[in-house]
């Protein structure tokens, strides 16, 4: 398993460079439509309202329901994170919520160092800002920048580390074994994942691990134009832990409506009815948690 994690590491350098590239020259529309600014910068530079509504004395957008939450940055708690260096993290989805699993951003300073999960833990990352270097066990590193992402599976030893201020988003989880199918670890950026089939609806849809049994959640990266809608008013037995990277729309949990703009998180407890609608001028990109492959029994 090692051994294939180093290949894995080392054909990275190789795609990552030519993928550096591809990334300049040709943008993405999501890339062309929006200002100067870095991408995803709104999560962590959010405040956008002409108004400033964030900074009303006692405002939030904020939600704590039984079956969802929203959880606006401005109500985001940073504090430090059980055996990593030089970091705070903000848990913003947790089992306290109801939850299988639990997703937080983690805000890594300079000279900073992760720490590993529990035991049986699987662990995701995805870089927001700056870039992170994961080692896996054998010391070969690799560095991601914004848009990539590591899969670790459980008690698999690894480091993230970072000498200048980085933001990731991490999610994990205790994993639920299936005999005979042994998760692997990864990397990997988003732009090089091909867009799947979405029959019926019109947003583009990336999933960043594979589907395969071994795989007990995925990461949805969707995208959406403005105006552009689920078709589906989904209500379904898996859990979900979603961040907006980009964009703004309207969210409907349950019997309520939430304007909702990049740096949001929700959560969606199962049977929760959900549906979004994309709005504003420039386009929606979320990602999203989704527990797949296992058997609700
Ligand atoms: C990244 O993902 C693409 C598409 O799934 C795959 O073809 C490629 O081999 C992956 N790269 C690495 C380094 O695993």
């Amino acid at each position: 398993m090692l051994t294939i994690f180093l290949l894995i590491l080392i054909s990275g350098v190789f795609t990552y460079s030519s993928a550096e590239q591809g990334f300049c020259s040709a943008p993405s529309s999501l890339n062309t439509v929006s200002e100067s600014k870095p991408l995803y910068s709104k999560v962590y530079d959010s405040i956008q309202s002409p108004l400033d509504l964030q900074n009303l004395p006692g405002f939030t957008r904020s939600v704590y329901k039984r079956d969802h939450a929203l959880i606006s940055p401005e109500s985001h708690v940073y504090g430090p994170l059980p055996d990593w260096i030089n970091t705070l993290g903000a848990y913003v989805i947790s089992p306290e919520i109801g939850s299988h699993f639990v997703m937080y951003l983690a805000k890594l300073k300079e000279n900073s160092r992760s720490g590993l999960p529990l035991r049986d833990v699987e662990r995701f990352i995805f870089v927001l800002h700056g870039a992170v270097a994961v080692t896996g066990a054998h010391g070969v590193s690799h560095v991601l920048k914004v848009d990539s992402y590591a899969y670790f599976p459980p008690n698999f030893e690894h480091s993230i580390e970072s000498d200048a201020p980085a933001i990731i988003v991490v999610f994990e989880r205790r994993y639920a074994q299936l005999p005979n199918h042994i998760p692997e670890p990864l990397v990997n950026s988003t732009d090089k994942q091909p867009l799947l089939e979405t029959p019926g609806e019109v947003f583009e849809l990336r999933k960043l691990l594979p589907s395969s049994l071994a795989y007990d959640f995925n990461i949805h990266i969707m995208d959406f134009q403005p105006g552009e809608f689920l078709n589906v008013k989904e209500v379904h037995y898996n859990q979900h832990g979603l961040l907006l990277l980009e964009g703004e729309g309207i969210y409907r949990l349950g019997d309520s409506w939430y304007p909702v703009q990049a740096g949001d998180v929700i959560w969606m407890a199962p049977f929760v009815p959900q549906w979004y609608a994309a709005l504003g001028k420039t386009p929606t990109r979320y990602l999203l948690y989704k527990d797949v492959n296992r058997s609700p029994l």
